[in-house]
């Protein structure tokens, strides 16, 4: 997806996200994992604009350990399917995966610490990763899947 569009996009998008077709990947159990994974980010959302301050680090926490969990079972999931396709960019789609563990993971221990509050900047941060990775990251497995050059990559290279 271009840039621009992809900005524009980012812009009209509410507070929450809504899954439409432009996010498929072409392969059913992982849109409808990035379809749950959205749901639990929209219900975080929901929740942390609804609780009063005193329950919100405790909101806040539950919602990212719901998320992190999630996550981490659905890129297990997706990784696998890379692997067994032979996906020549796993390493690299590995890696931002575990970025985003760690951005949760630095969210989680801040907030028990005290030195941050799960606010709007936060969320947002939070969606706008997960929108740009299935767009632009899970896309381009997308589009190697739908590629018919990939077979040749499978087959045994022929002495
Ligand atoms: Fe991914
Ligand atoms: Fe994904």
């Amino acid at each position: 997806m271009a840039r621009n569009k992809l900005l524009k996009r980012r812009e009209t998008l509410m507070a929450h996200i809504e899954w439409d077709e432009s996010f498929s990947v072409f392969d059913h159990d992982l849109d409808k994992q990035h379809k749950e994974w959205i749901l639990i980010f929209n219900t975080m959302h929901s929740e942390l604009s609804q609780g009063n301050t005193e329950e919100l680090n405790n909101l806040a926490t539950n919602a990212l350990q719901k998320m992190q969990k999630y996550a981490d079972y659905h890129f297990k999931f997706e990784e696998d399917k890379m692997r067994k396709n032979n996906f020549p960019d796993l390493i690299a789609h590995h890696r931002m995966h575990k970025d985003f563990n760690s951005l949760i993971y630095e969210y989680i221990r801040d907030i028990r610490q005290g030195t941050i509050v799960l606010n709007t900047r936060v969320l947002k941060m939070i969606k706008n990763w997960l929108v740009d990775h299935i767009l632009i990251e899970d896309k381009k497995y997308a589009q190697f899947m739908t590629d018919p050059k990939k077979n040749f990559l499978k087959q045994p290279i022929s002495k």
